[in-house]
């Protein structure tokens, strides 16, 4: 067990290593993906004999490797006509840098499904025509963008380099910039062989991941790490621990040197980088979670809420959706209604967004307010049929917050609706849906304003 520091004092590592699971979600991969192949490569650097430095610069970049991976998602969704996170998921088993029989059924699975196979193969021929470009396409933006949240966050720049870098491969047929052999950073080399351990280890057993480390030695990864990984194929209490129920504890107390704790303002600068990470899945929610943050703290400071309270608030608005991660993006942007089967995926979000923030030391009322935001006062909300006996203000508000902001924002079957119109059918609402005390904090602060405010504002 790592030691808890004192009541009230957070570990960044703690807040970095929960979220991860929601980026997990978001790669398809079975949650604790990042902080699995944080294990590994934590043993390759040992291996490495790296300094604390560098260590530390890898613990953080092997848990927010995903950071960018969101951007993508709808592309890949489009390009495909299908399931990005089914896609994503699959692809981890690939070896796409060559033609082969087992990659072609991988289109085949995955491009158009329910289409005639002649739909498909036409679709596959376009996908592989286009594979570089849209490789490049795809891979850079999810690495800029990585890169760049590392750095949001207060990470090093050596940790976003690595970030950077995850995709190169050795014999220079990665992306996004083909770096070859050791002008790849190190920990991105790293970084990119435990990742691919990871993923086959837990899907397939420890043995299937050694083998792929092995097969692709020399063409992905750096030979020597490739040979690292043989020698940890041994260690039977290496991948022991990886599909233990303590590995997160586990990985918590391999932080190099001294953990570092997350003060208020790095773990607010965290929660809305994630927001972004969020809102960057959909062009449909691009702006979703930062705009019910913005709403929740008008009401909750309306309200007279105190400080601590109104930044609770915050955080929890800003983190609501996390589990929107876990959804795919052909059911986020249906032009239509959903079918039982989406609705069910759809719903469990919530669920997601609970469990994932709830890990954070000190953050367990603030994920049952994430958690409870499609929750109703007469207990015909989602996922549990809370009462409003059972939901706080604080839930109270993000609910109004988040109705207010969606129906402010374009949606796959409809346009965005005016503060008129959404104030009138919230009106409806009231005392049903939501709270009338939240709603009218929020009008109040949705007044047309006086001209001297409106010319400050502009300002
Ligand atoms: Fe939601
Ligand atoms: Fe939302």
């Amino acid at each position: 067990m790592y030691e808890a520091y004192p009541t009230g004092v957070i570990r960044l590592s703690d807040v970095v290593s929960a979220l991860s699971l929601a980026l997990d979600l978001t790669e398809g991969q079975p949650m604790g993906h990042a902080v699995r192949s944080c294990l590994i490569g934590m043993r390759i650097a040992e291996h490495l004999q790296l300094s604390g430095e560098e260590r530390s610069d890898l613990y953080y970049a092997l848990l927010l490797k995903d950071a960018g991976c969101s951007t993508n998602a709808s592309r890949m969704s489009h390009i495909l006509g299908s399931d990005d996170i089914q896609a994503k998921r699959e692809v981890k088993f690939e070896d796409w840098t060559k033609p082969s029989v087992s990659g072609l059924r991988y289109l085949m699975r995955n491009i158009l499904p329910g289409h005639s196979v002649p739909k498909k193969l036409l679709r596959a021929v376009i996908v592989g025509i286009n594979q570089s470009r849209n490789n490049a396409e795809m891979i850079g933006a999810r690495c800029e963008r990585g890169a760049t949240i590392a750095l949001k966050i207060g990470m090093s720049e050596l940790t976003s380099q690595a970030i950077h870098s995850l995709d190169e491969h050795w014999d220079g047929g990665g992306y996004p910039d083909h770096l070859r052999g050791e002008e790849i950073p190190l920990l991105s080399r790293i970084m990119n062989v435990s990742q691919t351990v990871e993923a086959f280890a837990s899907a397939r057993g420890p043995g299937a991941g050694v083998a792929a480390a092995q097969e692709r030695s020399g063409s992905w990864f750096d030979p020597e790490l490739a040979r690292i990984v043989e020698e940890l194929g041994c260690e039977e209490s290496l991948w022991q621990t990886m599909m233990s129920p303590g590995l997160r504890d586990h990985v918590l107390a391999m932080e190099p040197g001294a953990a570092i704790a997350a003060s208020k303002e790095r773990i607010d600068s965290i929660c809305n980088a994630f927001a972004e990470v969020i809102d960057a899945k959909s062009p449909y929610t691009y702006h979703h979670s930062i705009g019910v943050a913005k709403a929740a703290t008008e009401i909750a400071e309306g309200l007279g809420l105190d400080p601590v309270t109104v930044n609770l608030v915050r955080r929890a608005a800003l983190l609501h959706d996390i589990g929107k991660l876990s959804v795919s993006n052909t059911i986020l942007e249906k032009p239509g209604k959903l079918d039982e089967n989406e609705w069910r995926v759809m719903k469990a979000h919530p669920v997601y967004t609970r469990a994932i923030v709830r890990l954070i030391s000190g953050f367990q009322h603030l994920a049952f307010v994430a958690g409870a935001h499609h929750e109703r006062l007469d207990g015909r909300g989602y996922p549990d049929n809370l009462t409003s006996a059972e939901l706080p203000l604080t839930a109270r508000i993000l609910c109004v917050a988040d109705i207010y902001q969606a129906l402010t924002e374009d949606r796959p079957y409809r346009k965005s609706l005016s503060d008129e119109v959404v104030f009138k059918m919230m009106d409806e609402d009231v005392d049903t849906r939501i709270d009338g005390d939240c709603l009218q904090s929020l009008k109040q602060r949705h007044e047309i304003p006086s001209s001297a405010n409106a010319l400050s504002a502009k300002a």
